[in-house]
Parts: structure tokens; C-alpha cells; sequence
């Protein structure tokens, strides 16, 4: 394998507070290790099209405390393609870059993985998702931030919730995960969370009702995460609607509000230290792996693993919320 000179960094997918502080860190220890670092704009869309510019440490000064990403990111259909993927290998010769750093979600490192595969390109991926739900790492960048917007958005709506003694869903985001939904109940003492990783032969709107909310509280709020399979927090609502018509019921979708923000300390920290192992995993000869935060280590996940979307849900975390919601 020769030499790495050069690396290419990118944030792809959902944005997510920390992307920048991610950023950040990539280019500064790249930089600190004698490397050339190459921005690419919207994410493979940029590498397709050739949106690359050259950065120094200047060109992330003062972005630490920004959300969203300064890099943009995007969406891009024609990288799913072997054309696709062609074009964006010969833009990274044509630039000179040897390595690529990859920000995002399950759907970025899947990409990351197929051109990996292809071309014969080193890449190493950061966790960048507010949705938790890549394996192999405790936490992923924009999760702990995402989890305190919907802390203050609960907060307020449980305000509301009390004085009119209603019952509230508010859908969370997730993707087909329940992280932020049982995290955010749970730090929000919310009754309950309707989460798709929840054994699907349980009716999670009757329990609730059975176990708590019919037996002592005046006003509820159930966290219920976004999914293709459980209808969302409408659904919900519009059962509770026709089964029981005594309650006052409402309904709050969070949607993107959960993804912007200044992203929180653990954030940054959690961005800033993936991004300078990224760069060490690339100087050690190491490649197609996502780095992640186990224990407190630093680990290297084959990508494979992390994409699997079998991160598991701790059920612990169930029974604690269950507790406490009586
Ligand atoms: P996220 O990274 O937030 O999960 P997406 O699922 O939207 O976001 O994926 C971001 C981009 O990653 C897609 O638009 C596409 O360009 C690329 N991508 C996703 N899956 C694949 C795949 N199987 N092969 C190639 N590229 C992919
Ligand atoms: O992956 C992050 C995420 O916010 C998911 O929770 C959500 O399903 C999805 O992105 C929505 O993406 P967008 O609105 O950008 O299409």
C-alpha cells in the first residue's frame, strides 16, 4: 500500500450537531501529522461532481461551536451507482487524494463500504448521526445533543400536558431506532416510549394504558420514535381517539428541530476525539472501519459490523422506565 499523502473529508447524510467539531479535528490532526486535507462539499454528490477545495487549518477555525455542517451535506442517488462511484474515484485521483474520512450515518458508511470494496480506496468512518444506531460504538456525534433538544421540548409540552390534564405522543426522530425515544423518556420522566426495537407482538399502546396512565395520572406524555413500521406518533393518537374517547388527546412532532442546535460538550468531545483517531487509525495502516467510543476506548468497528442496524437497545433502560412511570 503506498504512502498516504492526502486525505478527502466529507460529511454525508442527515446532518448532526458535533459534524463541524468532526470536521475540525479530521483536518487539524491530519494536518498535525503532515498530511494535505481536502474538503468535499454535499457529500459524495461533491465527490461525484468534483466540489473539492484544498483546507488548512484556517478553514476550520471557529466552527467548533457550530451545528449543522460546514461541508454541507446531501443526498446523492448516481453515488449508489458503479457509474456513480467511477466518476467519484477518478475526481479523488485527479485531486490527488489517497484516503477519505467519512462523517455520517448507517447510509454514509454503507457507501463508504461499497467503494471501499471497489476501488481499493482506504476509508475510515466517524458515527455522525443524531439516531445512535450504528453498532459497535457507545455513542454517535449529534445523538447527546439531540437527546437535550428533545429534553427542553418535553419540558415545555409537559407544562401544557398538566394544565389541561392531556395526554401528549410526541414522535421523536430515529429511523427505525429507539434511542432518543426510551432515552429521552426516561430524562424527560415521561410515562412511556413506543419504540420499534420493543418485541412487535406487544400492543405498547395497551400496556401503557393498562400499566399506568388509567390507573393514577391525570395528564401523560409517551414518546413514540418515528418508524415505517409503527405509524408514528399519529397512529397513535388516532387510536387512543377511538378507543378511548375520554382522554384529551394531542399530538407533537419534534422533526427537525432535534437535528440543529450548538451541539453539547459531549459532543465536541466525542467529535474531537474520533476525528484525531481517525488520522492515527489511517497513519497505522488501518481501513475500512468506523471508529467508535467503547468503554472510554477508542475501537476500530469493521464496517460491516456498524451498518448491520443491530445495535441493540438496552432493556434495562425498559425496566427503568417502566419503574418509574407508575
Ligand atoms: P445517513 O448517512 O444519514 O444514514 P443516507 O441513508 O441518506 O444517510 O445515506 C447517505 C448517502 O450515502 C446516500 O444518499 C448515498 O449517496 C450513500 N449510500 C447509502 N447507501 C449506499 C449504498 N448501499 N451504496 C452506495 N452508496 C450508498
Ligand atoms: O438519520 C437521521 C434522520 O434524522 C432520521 O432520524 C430521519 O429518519 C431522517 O434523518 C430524516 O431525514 P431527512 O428529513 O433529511 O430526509
Amino acid at each position: 500500500m503506498s504512502k498516504i499523502k492526502c486525505i478527502g473529508v466529507l460529511t454525508s447524510g442527515g446532518d448532526a450537531p458535533g459534524m463541524n467539531a468532526a470536521i475540525r479535528a479530521v483536518t487539524r490532526a491530519a494536518i498535525y501529522n503532515g498530511l494535505a486535507v481536502k474538503g468535499i462539499y454535499r457529500g459524495y454528490k461533491g465527490l461525484v461532481s468534483g466540489e473539492i477545495c484544498d483546507f488548512k487549518s484556517q478553514n476550520v477555525s471557529n466552527i467548533v461551536q457550530l451545528g449543522g455542517t460546514i461541508l454541507k451535506t446531501a443526498r446523492c442517488q448516481e453515488f449508489k451507482t458503479p457509474e456513480g462511484r467511477k466518476l467519484a474515484y477518478d475526481n479523488m485521483k485527479a485531486e490527488g487524494i489517497d484516503a477519505l474520512v467519512v462523517i455520517g450515518g448507517d447510509g454514509s458508511l454503507s457507501g463508504a463500504r461499497v467503494f471501499a470494496e471497489e476501488y481499493d480506496v482506504p476509508c475510515i468512518g466517524l458515527p455522525g448521526t443524531i439516531d445512535n444506531d450504528l453498532y459497535g460504538t457507545d455513542t454517535t456525534i449529534g445523538y447527546d445533543t439531540a437527546l437535550n433538544t428533545i429534553l427542553d421540548a418535553v419540558d415545555k409540552i409537559r407544562d401544557t400536558a398538566t394544565s389541561h390534564e392531556r395526554l401528549f405522543f410526541v414522535e421523536v426522530m430515529g429511523r427505525d431506532a429507539g434511542f432518543l425515544a426510551l432515552n429521552g423518556a426516561i430524562a424527560a420522566g415521561a410515562e412511556a416510549a413506543i419504540i420499534p426495537e420493543y418485541n412487535t407482538d406487544v400492543d405498547q399502546l395497551e400496556e401503557f394504558i393498562k400499566n399506568g396512565f388509567r390507573k393514577s395520572k391525570n395528564s401523560s406524555i409517551v414518546l413514540v420514535a418515528e418508524s415505517k413500521s409503527n405509524g408514528g406518533a399519529m397512529h397513535y393518537a388516532e387510536r387512543v381517539k377511538k378507543e378511548y374517547p375520554q382522554y384529551d388527546v394531542r399530538v407533537t412532532i419534534l422533526g427537525h428541530l432535534q437535528r440543529g442546535g450548538r451541539p453539547t460538550a459531549h459532543d465536541r468531545i466525542l467529535a474531537s476525539r474520533l476525528g484525531t483517531a481517525a488520522i492515527d487509525a489511517l497513519m497505522e495502516g488501518q481501513r475500512n472501519v468506523m471508529i467508535g467510543i467503547d468503554h472510554d476506548e477508542v475501537v476500530y468497528v469493521p464496517f460491516t459490523k456498524a451498518i448491520k442496524n443491530n445495535k441493540p437497545i438496552n432493556s434495562e433502560l425498559l425496566n427503568v422506565l417502566h419503574e418509574l412511570s407508575i
